[in-house]
C-alpha cells in the first residue's frame, strides 16, 4: 500500500506472522530512470524472504526495461504488476484500474513482464478491479489475458474503479474469477478481520487472501490470520497498554528505516516520527481518548515525546469490540470515472496512453 507498506511497517507485520508483505508502489518510469527517492523505497530488510515488489506501469517496453532492472540486479523475489488505481489523475490519463479496458494493451503488458523476469525465474502477478464500472466489466477476461501471459497468480480487488474505496468488495465475482481461472486467484476486500479472511475462502474458494485496510493500525492482523489459517482459534484484542507498545515499536522502526537514509540521525528520527503519525488514529480507533491527546500524538517528532504522550494512556482499557468488522482507512464515495476521451469506444486500441503515470498510487 503506497504511504504505508514501507520496510519499516513491513518489518512490525512480519513479527506478527508469515505472508508476503508487499512493498510500497513504484512506476516503472521512476525506476528506469533510477530516480533515487524510489531505489530508496524498494529497499528491503535483510532478512526480507521474500522480497515483493509492486510495479505500476502503463508502457510495454517501459515496464520489460523495470523488470530487467529488478531481476538483473537481484532487487525483488517476486513482482506484483498493479492494475487497480482508481485515482482520476491516473483514470483520466487511461492508466491504473482502466487500462485492462484496453486488453490488447493490457496483454502485451503483461507479456513484457512475463518474459522480461522468465531468464530469472522471479514469478509475476497481477492484481486488479472487477472493471471500470458495472457497464463496464473486465476481470474475466483479464484474468484469463494475464493466465494465458505466464503470471504466477492473479489478485482481484472485488470492486470497480467507479466504487472507489466505498460499498463493499463483491466476493462473488472473485469466485467467478478462481472458478475461470486455473492459476492461483487472491482475493481482496474488506477483510477486517482474520475470520472475514476464512469466510472469503469458504465463499469463493480462492487459493488466499490479500489484505488491505484492515491493517492498518492493527498489525496483529497478521497473528490472527496465522492462527486462522491454521486452525487456531486464538484472536488478539489487544488491551490498550498493548496497542501502546505496537505503536511505540512501529516508530521505533520507521527511526531506524529513516535513519539509514538520514543526513542526521537527528533528522531521520523526525522523518519517521513525522511518517507515523498518520496512523495514530487506527491505532486509537475505538478506544476512548481524548481529542487532545489523539492530536498530539498525531505531530510528534520525537520518540521521547512519543513515549511521554503514550504514558498518558489508561493501559488496562480493553480493546474496542465495536471497532471490530468496521472499515478503516479510505472509504470515499463512488463516482464516474475519469477516462480519456473515446476510451471506451476503441477496446482493441493498444496505443500507450501518455502522462498516466503517477507518485503516489492506490489500488
Ligand atoms: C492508503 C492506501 C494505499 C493503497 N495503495 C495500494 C497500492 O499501492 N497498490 C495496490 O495494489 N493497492 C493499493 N491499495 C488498495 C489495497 O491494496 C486494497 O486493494 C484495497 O484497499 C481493498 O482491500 P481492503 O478492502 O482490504 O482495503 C491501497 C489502499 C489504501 C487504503
Amino acid at each position: 500500500m503506497a504511504g504505508i507498506t514501507n520496510i519499516g511497517f513491513r518489518r512490525l507485520c512480519r513479527e506478527q506472522g508469515g505472508g508476503i508483505y508487499v512493498c510500497e508502489m513504484i512506476t516503472t518510469r521512476a525506476l528506469v530512470e533510477r530516480n533515487p527517492k524510489t531505489l530508496r523505497m524498494i529497499a528491503f530488510g535483510d532478512d526480507e524472504n521474500p522480497r515483493s515488489l509492486q510495479l505500476y506501469g502503463t508502457d510495454p517496453e517501459i515496464t520489460a526495461a523495470a523488470v530487467r532492472i529488478v531481476v538483473e540486479r537481484n532487487l525483488a523475489d517476486h513482482i506484483d504488476l498493479n492494475f487497480g488505481c482508481p485515482v482520476p489523475k491516473v483514470t483520466r490519463r487511461g492508466g491504473g484500474a482502466a487500462l485492462p479496458w484496453r486488453r490488447r494493451l493490457f496483454a502485451r503488458l503483461v507479456r513484457a513482464a512475463v518474459a522480461a523476469a522468465a531468464p530469472s525465474g522471479v514469478p509475476v502477478t497481477v492484481k486488479m478491479r472487477k472493471g471500470i464500472d458495472d457497464d463496464h466489466l473486465t476481470y474475466v477476461e483479464a484474468g484469463l489475458a494475464a493466465q494465458e501471459a505466464g503470471v504466477a497468480a492473479v489478485a482481484l480487488h472485488g470492486r470497480t474503479a467507479s466504487q472507489r474505496y466505498s460499498g463493499t468488495a463483491d466476493w462473488d465475482a472473485i469466485a467467478t474469477l478462481k472458478q475461470a481461472l486455473d492459476v492461483p486467484v487472491l482475493g481482496n476486500g474488506d477483510i477486517w478481520e482474520a475470520d472475514d479472511a476464512l469466510r472469503m475462502v469458504a465463499h469463493t474458494g480462492v487459493d488466499g487472501v490479500v489484505i488491505g485496510r484492515g491493517c492498518l493500525g492493527r498489525p496483529w492482523l497478521f497473528a490472527d490470520l496465522e492462527a486462522a489459517f491454521n486452525g487456531r482459534p486464538e484472536r488478539r484484542l489487544p488491551i490498550l497498554g498493548e496497542v501502546a507498545v505496537t505503536m511505540r515499536r512501529h516508530a521505533e522502526l520507521l527511526v531506524d528505516q529513516f535513519t539509514a537514509g538520514a543526513r542526521s540521525p537527528a533528522r531521520g528520527e523526525r522523518d519517521g516520527c513525522t511518517d507515523f503519525r498518520k496512523h495514530v488514529a487506527w491505532y486509537l480507533k475505538g478506544f476512548p481518548v481524548g481529542g487532545e491527546l489523539r492530536r498530539s500524538l498525531a505531530m510528534i517528532e520525537s520518540l521521547a515525546q512519543l513515549d511521554d504522550l503514550l504514558g498518558k494512556l489508561d493501559p488496562a482499557e480493553p480493546f474496542p469490540v465495536t471497532a471490530l468488522g468496521q472499515p478503516r482507512g479510505r472509504t470515499n464515495s463512488p463516482g464516474k470515472v475519469s477516462l480519456p476521451e473515446g476510451w471506451l469506444a476503441s477496446r482493441d486500441d493498444d496505443t500507450v496512453p501518455e502522462g498516466a503515470e503517477m507518485d503516489d498510487s492506490g489500488g
